[in-house]
């Protein structure tokens, strides 16, 4: 089900071919939207240097050998030489005919790949903070976004689980019980936990000097400190799981991928990197050295892999975790999905693990940037910095605010309808937002905006799916059962048509460049031209059956585009709103 570009782009080189010989196949024309027809190729100006020809005399014979017999109702040049290119409704009612028999609405199967993707990873005895969230939404998209485009997508969930803060965290533990309510805050407040066991290694020699011990122990694998210390992480587990769900994340415990698992292998690694010369000792810590990262007055920065207190770094376990997924996942592409001070960190650590031998040229490695969320006073949202933001708190508000908004829009609504779709227009407008703009970009985090049933949000897109089923309803129909035939007429059918046509090549996009936000603004975009259709061309009071029949299997389609395309997104659609 080719989109009109796909359709028109070798239609065009073959015309190009014709008119200038073999040597210009595959000629690829630049095809755009336009104001003047439903596409324009713009490739006369580039030829017309290669070929000796003024631009319009190379559109008007490009022109001349062009076969859209059935595809385009109209060709035009224009301006100095853009061919100006109209849809045929045939053809367009035809290719609605079988995006609407498709039950992938047009989206491809791409030849499988395997990806793990590195999102979420929250701490263990923290609280989850705003850029926790953001990589968790993101993350969780794209993972739903390639396994619906056919790729065997590994969930790697690689929470902070092991270091130097768990010695304090366990005494902590040890001094007030497991079964005390101090312990319960772990999957409650975390944050307040893990202050309070900090206040207390601030503020004595004895609780430190434990804390030292007890990490001590921790690594030596001492059997009591992994019960204490699987006690803490089991805690946090009900805590992360409990927000998963509530912002109906796709990751569970079979995801969890922390960086414990690589405790085992991180001696190994840095013997070997040691024994093949990758790695030296310098200044007591062992140390990978690398060309081109350098800082202040060009001194050499390394990337640190054993402290010179013989602890390991997250470099070391994000070396382990290339190995893992390399070698015993078998990864074709991997997705880090972590925020965008990490690339010099990650950067250098792709760059080791090459020397080594350990990322093969074949995979690819892809940081996905996650930009910074800001508050209202445009500094960044965090918890360390004295306001502790806590993202439960933060769903629950979404949820109230969005409460407001629906009874204020839908008072005619019942209270436990109401109540129900609330919870579900809170965590669209949060993901929403999370997804709208590109991931490396920060934006300000305003939850007004956000929950507007206005506007390129989450509960717009909502509300615009409700709006297509009450349609049905009214009719007392099933969406499934609009099935057409499908003719399409009138300029905002066409429009309409042309948009919902988009729809797999910008999943298909959304998987490649993994950019969630264009899978948004095409949302957006098909929602806006689903109301200019709804505006101007009446469905069930039509004029006669075949129109009625034709425009409610279009509002089935773009029903279909629409919920499909919220799914890879990790947003769910109320029936009624
Ligand atoms: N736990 C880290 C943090 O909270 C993020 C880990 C990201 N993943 C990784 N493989 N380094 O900042």
């Amino acid at each position: 089900m080719p989109t009109p570009a796909a359709e028109l782009t070798p239609r065009i080189s073959t015309a190009i071919a014709a008119a200038f010989g073999d040597a210009y196949l595959g000629t690829d024309p630049v095809l755009r939207a336009s104001q003047f027809a439903d596409l324009q190729a713009n490739v006369a100006l580039a030829l017309a240097k290669r070929v000796g020809v003024p631009p319009r005399v190379v559109a008007e014979k490009i022109v001349a050998q062009l076969d859209v017999a059935g595809v385009c109702s109209a060709v035009e040049i224009s301006g100095p030489g853009f061919i100006n290119l109209t849809m045929d409704n045939g053809w367009l009612s035809a290719q609605a005919a079988t995006q609407s028999a498709d039950e992938r609405v047009g989206v491809p199967v791409q030849q499988t790949k395997t990806i793990p993707i590195d999102y979420s990873a929250p701490n263990v005895a923290k609280e989850m903070h705003a850029a926790h969230l953001r990589t968790t939404v993101v993350g969780d998209a794209l993972a739903r976004t390639l396994e619906h485009l056919g790729h065997r997508v590994v969930r790697q969930n690689h929470i902070g689980d092991w270091g130097t803060p768990f010695g304090m965290l366990i005494e902590h533990l040890l001094d007030v019980g497991v079964q005390s309510d101090e312990a319960g805050l772990v999957n409650t407040d975390p944050n307040a936990f893990y202050q309070h066991a900090r206040a207390k290694f601030d503020g004595g020699d004895a609780f430190a000097d434990r804390a030292r011990s007890r990490v001590v122990a921790l690594q030596a694998g001492d059997a009591e400190t992994l019960q204490l210390w699987q006690g803490l992480v089991d805690l946090s587990k009900v805590y992360f799981n409990r927000i998963y769900s509530a912002l109906d994340v796709t990751l569970t415990d079979v995801d969890l991928a922390g960086e414990s698992r690589y405790n085992p292998v991180l001696q190994q690694i840095c013997d070997e990197l040691e024994t093949r010369g990758i790695a030296e000792v310098s200044d007591g810590a062992l140390c990978v050295f690398l060309d081109g990262y350098t800082g202040r007055e060009g001194k050499p920065v390394p990337l640190i892999i054993r402290k010179s207190d013989g602890g390991y770094g997250y470099g070391t376990t994000d070396l382990a975790t290339i190995k893992y997924r390399v070698q015993d996942l078998g990864a074709d592409r991997i997705l880090y999905v972590i925020g965008s001070p990490q690339a010099l960190h990650l950067n250098m650590v792709w760059d080791t693990a090459r020397k080594a031998g350990w990322l093969p040229n074949g995979v690819e490695v892809v940081h996905v940037q996650i930009g910074n969320v800001l508050g209202p006073d445009r500094k960044l949202m965090r918890t360390r910095s004295g306001n502790p933001l806590r993202l439960m708190e933060l769903v629950d508000e979404a949820t109230l605010v969005a409460r407001k908004v629906i009874d204020e829009a839908r008072p005619d609504l019942d209270e436990a309808l109401r109540a129900t779709i609330a919870p579900q227009v809170g965590i669209a407008a949060i993901k929403y937002a999370d997804l709208s703009v590109a991931h490396d970009t920060e934006y300000v985090f305003d939850l007004d905006r956000m929950v507007s049933l206005t506007g390129n949000t989450g509960p717009y897109l909502q509300y615009a799916t409700a709006r297509v089923r009450s349609i049905f309803r009214n009719a007392g129909l099933a969406p499934e059962s609009a099935v057409g035939p499908i003719s399409i007429v009138q300029p905002a059918e066409r429009l309409l048509a042309l948009e919902l046509l988009g729809f797999g090549d910008v999943v298909a996009q959304v998987g490649d460049q993994l950019e969630p936000h264009r899978l948004c603004a095409y949302l957006f975009s098909l929602a806006q031209a689903f109301s200019g259709f709804y505006e101007s061309c009446p469905v069930l009071k039509a004029d006669d059956a075949a129109v009625r029949d034709s425009r409610l299997a279009l509002c089935a389609l773009t029903l279909r585009v629409i919920v499909t395309g919220l799914g890879l997104l990790g947003i769910s659609a109320p029936d009624r709103m």
